[in-house]
């Protein structure tokens, strides 16, 4: 079955049945939480306002001016990997660098980064815990941070923007200003997306290039085009896709895939399971990155699709080209398997490589 009931909701894991959730916000709502989510908890008019004002900030004109400030952030972070030997690239490479690429893009002081890096570490041991108490208190160290950064740079309103955040705090939404709470909301959805999620994202990476010879060449052969990178690291993340998980809320009684759903009931769609469903990849751990690009639901589908999926990507990207270019072999360390992430994360917590 590939929407079945788990406890109290229904888990969606097949392909399909993933796509016709998230396709339906009118039957799939995403208001799943009590707390203010900007624009994740959102549905309807609401939420495609908040879209047509905040998708602007991953435009293609932004992403390209970030090109040169994430590569020097990349460059730093990959010449401090030591040659020859085992390291560990999820903690050691991945926080640091997706900590490091985001204070330069929000403009960020770096007197945040030590904090910030034992934020990510926290914040994955709350999540893995499941501790409700631990999970509000590690959101609350986050937003009090945010609060640290907006508040001192509202006193400056009417000043020019000098970076992104100094734009979200003057931003527009339906004629009106943001208010304080939804500046919070937007930057820990940004930052939270971006920070957890980039290094997780890079240790599935590396370690499938580290494992396979042929994915190795094959992403090495494609280093000079970075659509063709960005098409394997897609393919990398499919394969493994240590995002796993989104909710919803049913508004009214239906079904999926065949599996009955009760108004008010609770779904959460799998998409670690539904990129590897056998009924839409015949054969998952197959890399054919340009064959299974139309079935990637890496970043989601439909109108709550990743909004961040432009700057993941480049971020990415810069930090493999930084390392294909440091090294000429990845390898997986003979004695020091790593250790997998716990659901609800994905991927590795822990992954030793050897970059030679
Ligand atoms: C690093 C890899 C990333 C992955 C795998 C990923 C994946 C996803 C997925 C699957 C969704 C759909 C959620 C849903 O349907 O409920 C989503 C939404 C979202 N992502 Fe990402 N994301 C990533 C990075 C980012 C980054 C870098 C940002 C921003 C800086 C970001 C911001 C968001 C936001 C704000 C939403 C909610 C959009 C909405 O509800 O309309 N993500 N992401």
């Amino acid at each position: 079955m590939s929407a079945y009931p788990d406890g109290d909701t229904i888990r969606v894991t097949g392909h399909a049945e993933a796509l016709a959730v998230v396709q339906d916000p009118e039957t799939f709502s995403s208001k799943v939480s009590r707390f203010l989510q900007v624009p994740n908890g959102l549905d309807g008019e609401e939420h495609a306002a908040f879209r047509r004002a905040l998708d602007p900030y991953f435009s293609d004109e932004r992403m390209a001016a970030l090109e040169g400030p994430v590569r020097q952030v990349a460059r730093r972070a990959v010449a401090q990997v030591p040659m020859g030997e085992p390291f560990e690239v999820v903690e050691g490479l991945g926080v640091q660098f997706a900590v490091d690429a985001m204070l330069v893009w929000l403009g960020w002081s770096q007197d945040l980064r030590q904090e910030l890096i034992d934020w990510v570490g926290e914040n994955a041991n709350a999540t893995r815990s499941g501790d409700l108490e631990r999970t509000t208190e590690v959101a609350q160290w986050f937003d009090d941070i945010i609060g640290r950064v907006v508040d001192p740079r509202a006193a400056h309103f009417s000043d020019p923007a000098r970076d992104v955040t100094d734009e979200l705090i003057r931003q527009e939404v339906d004629g009106r200003q943001l208010t304080r709470p939804e500046i919070i909301s937007i930057l820990r959805n940004w930052t939270g997306g971006d920070l957890g999620s980039l290094a997780l994202c890079a240790g599935v990476v590396l370690h499938q290039i580290a494992a396979s010879p042929a994915v190795e060449s094959d992403v090495r052969a494609r280093r000079a085009d970075p659509a063709a990178l960005g098409a394997a690291i897609d393919e990398l993340l499919r394969i493994d896709d240590p995002f796993v998980s989104n909710r919803r809320v049913a508004t009214r009684d239906g079904n999926v895939g065949g599996c009955p759903v009760a108004h008010g009931q609770r779904l959460v769609v799998d998409w670690t399971e539904a990129n590897r469903d056998p009924a839409r990849f015949p054969n998952p751990d197959r890399y054919e990155p340009e064959a299974n690009a139309g079935g990637n639901l890496v970043y989601g589908a439909g109108p709550h699709v990743c909004p961040g999926r432009p700057l993941a990507t480049l971020e990415l990207r810069i930090l493999l080209e930084e390392v294909l270019d440091a090294t000429q072999d990845l390898a997986l360390p003979a004695d020091q398997p790593g250790v997998r992430a716990e659901r609800p994360l994905g991927g590795w917590s822990s992954k030793p490589l050897v970059f030679s």
